[in-house]
């Protein structure tokens, strides 16, 4: 019985070692201070949120991570953050219209991309989320996407062994609070910044575009650029850029957070960095490519309340094709391909 007691000890130790060694050579955890410095991007403004108030530390990012890509933060332990938030199509998910939630219920709208949030004042496509640490709540607690509480989650990870080592490292306290989860998250999800596409290589003058391209740009600027804004490709506003309201969703975006009927069919005006990647499109996916997009632009649109600035717009069939050509410069793979914001395996 010692004997046997003996053998399952010295496997366990073993086993333990192994894994240390692995964890040490495994690139997923070697997270540096440099790899949580944040750097803004040359010609980007200030950022909205504050991280003097939450200074990401490699031990805070890891573990932020960790919580992203863990089913723990719903009930059935089956959907994480990054079951929706896919990492190669810029954390939005590729090819579902609406979200995919919780015991494969769908949700009612598309999900956005996640990068460059703490340039952003609102999120969710009507805005109805003012701080990046409150976000994350929202999903959690949502009967269709993860369908927990806080509370029980802040059990869990309390009696999770692994978490309070972890918990411990980022903030030193095995005490875990829901706000340290929410820092913990907004620490690895506000450094997914994109700034490294051919477009910003061009305006750094390290590239060069195609004539093609640059026509793009040009007509782009001539017509989208009012909202779509560079360098974020939005200005944080919420505009009625005359889609039809889906008879089914009865979704009029801003119009349910400020009930203002001149809000009616106003949604937050998305960025397009990475917009290669993030089909389909639109606050329900209603487009599936790029051209449908451009395409719904192209003639103006004339609906009672729709952006005078949509109005003007008149683009022929070469300006579309152009346009799309400039708008696949803005995919970013340095941000797509980086091993930090990767699942750990
Ligand atoms: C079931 C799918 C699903 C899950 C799970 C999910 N999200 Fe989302 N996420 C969405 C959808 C859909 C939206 C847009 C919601 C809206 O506009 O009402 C969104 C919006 C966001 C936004 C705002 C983006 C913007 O541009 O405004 C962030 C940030 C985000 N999610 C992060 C997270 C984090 C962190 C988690 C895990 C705690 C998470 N999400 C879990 C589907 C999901
Ligand atoms: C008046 C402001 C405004 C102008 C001008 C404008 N857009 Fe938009 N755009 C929006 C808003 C608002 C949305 C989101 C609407 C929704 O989902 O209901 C959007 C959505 C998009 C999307 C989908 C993004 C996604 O993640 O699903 C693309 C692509 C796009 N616009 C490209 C363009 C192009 C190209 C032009 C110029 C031809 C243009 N936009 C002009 C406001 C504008």
């Amino acid at each position: 019985m010692k004997n046997k007691f003996t053998i399952v000890s010295i496997f366990t130790l073993a086993f333990c070692v192994f894994t240390a060694f692995i964890n040490s050579e495994n690139p997923y955890f070697i997270i540096t201070k440099k790899d949580v410095e944040l750097k803004i991007p040359k010609g980007f403004p200030k950022p909205i949120y504050k991280f003097k108030l939450n200074q990401p530390t490699p031990e805070g990012f890891i573990l932020g991570r960790k919580l992203f890509y863990d089913p723990i933060l719903s009930k059935d332990s089956s959907i994480s953050c990054g079951s929706c938030h896919q990492r190669i199509a810029a954390f939005a998910h590729i090819d579902h219209t609406l979200s995919h939630g919780i015991n494969g219920l769908i949700g009612n709208r598309n999900v956005p991309p996640i990068q460059n949030m703490i340039w952003q004042t609102n999120f969710m496509w009507d805005g109805g989320i003012n701080h990046l640490d409150l976000q994350p709540i929202a999903p959690i607690t949502n009967a269709i996407e993860m369908n927990e509480n806080l509370k029980h989650v802040i059990q869990k990870l309390q009696c999770n062994n692994n978490y309070k080592i972890l918990f411990n490292r980022a903030f030193y306290d095995t005490i875990i609070t829901s706000e340290k989860m929410l820092k913990a998250i907004s620490q690895f999800v506000g450094l997914m910044i994109s700034a490294n596409s051919r477009y910003d290589k061009f305006m750094r003058k390290e590239d060069t575009l195609s004539q093609q391209e640059l026509n793009g740009l040009k007509l782009f600027r001539l017509h989208c650029a009012a909202c779509h804004k560079e360098p974020l490709f939005t200005d944080n506003t919420f505009r009625n850029n005359g889609l039809l309201t889906d008879t089914s969703l009865k979704d009029f975006g801003r119009f349910a957070i400020t009930g203002l009927e001149k809000d009616k069919m106003k949604f937050k005006v998305p960025s397009l960095r990475n917009i290669e990647m993030t089909y389909p499109y639109m606050h329900d996916g209603r487009f599936r490519n790029l051209k449908q997009v451009v395409n719904h632009y192209a003639k103006g649109i004339f609906l009672n309340e729709t952006d005078e600035l949509i109005r003007k717009i008149n683009l022929s069939e070469k300006d579309q094709v152009d346009i799309i050509s400039f708008l696949k410069t803005l995919t970013d793979k340095t941000f797509l391909y980086d091993i930090r914001f990767a699942e750990p395996l």
